[in-house]
């Protein structure tokens, strides 16, 4: 009786084991084939199917393979939307990826995103863009002192270096009506793709101008001229792959994202900070005892002096140069720096770089930025905390 009872136990086990290697057996296979990628650079239409869009990790890096038209159109696709199926949910929202273009272009019809120029056509434009007369004054006013935030003189002599500019040097042109407000459409209101928290690295930018010049033509490769473009452009040689910088957003989920649109609070909430810090002024935020409390009004500019820190700096790890990198800082790169007295065990999470949009970023690093020891005690003054500045980059 006992014996039969453990023989059935075992058959059992046996057949569970062989269950669960066919499984895994096919999910890897799946994954592999999930790779390959699309040949449709276009994002499908599908408006009321609501799939969860898989989620395809770049390319290995393997030189020859990663700068074929084809490998480079599908790695940028992936950076743009972070997967090589993005579908318009029913919301009217596409997927977005790591470089964060669809939380604020538009790619597709029937996509639900206003505030940035369209970018359907933007491979015929960027021909007519460095024709326009618009064009050649910037060039003009930037022929002597480079413009300032990116330190590049507006050049582009074809269609592919006007999109590698656009991206390194967003105020090198501004597309009419999307200026920064009172700048008379000078400045750009673009961040730079290239910094925290996208950080797209060369390879990655050239992948994503390859994906513009596919975008409109599925199926066909011969307008992508992305490498040669940036290796023109830069008169350099492009360096291939990608690195171990921010992976993707996974934006299906925007309920674990921190946007433009969320208070500090929802946002200190969404990513849990409450958990491990107390912040003034925030009721959720007043128990957290295994990090800091974030007064960062006092504490940052504290914090960069000391030497500690400037030790970090010589080593080549910390590079914070104002109160408000510092706090950037933490939270994208928490490695860094550690705050002395916090052990690097169980302290900051590191995969902020891909939780947060950069408008929601500089909102609560601007919160952030207001709060010290006083902050929310006196109730009369307790609205001084609540003064939180825009979301644009250049503040
Ligand atoms: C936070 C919003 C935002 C994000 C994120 C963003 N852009 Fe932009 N982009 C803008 C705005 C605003 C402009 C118009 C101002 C200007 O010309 O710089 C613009 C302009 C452009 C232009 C010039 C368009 C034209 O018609 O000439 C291109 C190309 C472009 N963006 C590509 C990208 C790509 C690719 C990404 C992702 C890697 C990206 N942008 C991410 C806001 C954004
Ligand atoms: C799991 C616990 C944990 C979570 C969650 C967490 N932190 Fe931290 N944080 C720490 C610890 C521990 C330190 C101190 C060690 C260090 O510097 O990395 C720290 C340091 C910091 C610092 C530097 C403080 C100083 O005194 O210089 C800032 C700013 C910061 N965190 C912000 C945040 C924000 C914003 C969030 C949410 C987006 C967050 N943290 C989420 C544990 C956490």
């Amino acid at each position: 009786m006992m014996k039969s009872r453990t023989e059935k136990l075992t058959t059992l086990w046996k057949w569970s084991a062989i269950l669960l290697s066919i499984l895994v057996v096919a999910m890897l296979l799946f994954k592999k084939e999930s790779k390959i990628p699309d040949k449709k650079p276009s994002p499908a239409i599908i408006q009321e199917k609501q799939e969860k869009p898989k989620q395809v990790e770049a390319p290995k890096p393997d030189p020859e393979t990663l700068v074929t038209a084809e490998a480079l159109v599908a790695a940028g696709e992936n950076i743009i939307y972070g997967t090589n199926d993005p579908q318009l949910n029913a919301g009217g929202r596409l997927p977005v990826g790591k470089g964060q273009c669809a939380f604020c272009h538009l790619f597709t019809e029937g996509q639900i995103s206003t505030r940035c120029p369209d970018l359907r056509n933007i491979e015929t434009r960027s021909h007519q863009r460095i024709q326009e007369a618009r064009f050649i004054q910037f060039s003009k006013k930037y022929a002597d002192k480079p413009e300032p935030d990116s330190q590049l003189k507006p050049k582009a002599s074809t269609g592919g270096e006007y999109l590698i500019e656009s991206l390194y040097c967003p105020s090198c042109y501004v597309v009419e009506g999307f200026g920064k407000e009172g700048s008379h459409d000078e400045i750009s209101t673009m961040p730079f793709v290239s910094e925290m928290p996208m950080m797209l690295n060369d390879y990655e930018m050239v992948a994503v101008v390859a994906y513009l010049q596919a975008m409109d033509t599925p199926g066909d490769y011969s307008k992508v001229t992305a490498r040669d473009d940036w290796e023109r452009y830069f008169n350099q040689t492009l360096q291939i792959g990608t690195d171990k910088r921010p992976k993707f957003v996974r934006n299906e989920d925007l309920t674990k994202t921190a946007l433009l649109e969320d208070s500090p609070e929802v946002m200190i909430e969404k990513m849990g900070c409450f958990i491990c810090h107390k912040i003034p002024t925030i009721p959720i935020a007043s128990i957290g005892l295994s990090g800091p409390e974030l007064t960062m009004k006092t504490l940052a500019i504290k914090r960069i002096n000391s030497p500690e820190y400037l030790k970090a700096v010589d080593l080549n790890r910390a590079r914070a140069e104002t109160p408000k990198e510092y706090v950037l800082e933490s939270i994208l790169d928490p490695a860094a720096f550690v705050v002395p007295g916090y052990g690097d065990g169980d302290g900051m999470p590191t995969h902020y770089g891909t939780k947060f949009t950069v408008g929601g970023l500089n909102k609560l690093v601007n919160f952030l930025m207001t709060l010290d020891e006083n902050s929310g005690k006196d109730t009369s003054e307790s609205s001084d905390s609540k003064k939180v500045s825009s979301g644009s980059k250049r503040d």
